[in-house]
């Protein structure tokens, strides 16, 4: 299927300068949806994982879908202050600012398979980022999967040594 179609560029948001990918009119789209959910669901499936993690907000719009298809569970990483119990917590640098991720503690337990998922991939500030929480706790990233990656911004380098997985590719 081709997705490009239902990614629209916006040009200065949310700052002058940034080509804004925006995602939403495939998650309008029911036939697009159900596409990306059973290619990474699959993925999930063939990699044995046990759970999904994603970032909020974007990633938690497939990343629920994705664990839920592939029988695995959902583990939330948010942006600070908003989990109620003993956190785990990892700054990271955004294509346009600094921001922290926090995961409950005891999310994760050593040995653990971990599918990381993102709506898209810039500078891969956020995964990096994901994945460390993975790590710290033992656990294994087993893929990283993205619907969009802006290769010209090299995220994927940051992700050195973890196998990734993107859809749709803009050089
Ligand atoms: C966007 C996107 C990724 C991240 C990618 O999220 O959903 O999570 O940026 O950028 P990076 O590779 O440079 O880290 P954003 O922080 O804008 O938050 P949102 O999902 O709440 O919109
Ligand atoms: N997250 C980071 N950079 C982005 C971009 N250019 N479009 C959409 N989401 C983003």
């Amino acid at each position: 299927m081709d997705l490009r179609r239902y990614i629209a560029d916006i040009p200065d948001f949310p700052r002058p300068g940034i080509v804004f990918k925006d995602i939403t009119p495939l998650f309008l789209d029911r036939a697009a949806l159900r596409y990306v959910v059973d290619r990474f669901a699959q993925l999930a499936r063939e990699l044995r994982a046990d759970f999904v993690l994603a970032a909020e907000a974007r990633g938690f719009v497939l990343g629920g879908a994705i664990a839920a298809a592939a029988d695995a569970g959902f583990v939330l990483a948010r942006k600070p202050g908003k989990l109620p119990r003993e956190t785990e917590s990892v700054e990271y640098q955004l294509e346009y600012g600094v921001d922290a991720l926090e995961m409950h503690a005891d999310a994760l337990a050593g040995g653990a398979r971990v599918l990381v998922h993102d709506d898209l991939l810039a500078t891969g500030g956020t995964a990096s980022a994901l994945c460390e929480l993975v790590e710290r706790k033992g656990a294994e990233v087993v893929a990283c999967a993205f619907v969009i990656e802006l290769a010209f911004l090299g995220g994927r380098a940051r992700l050195a040594g973890r196998r990734v997985e993107s859809l749709v590719v803009f050089d």
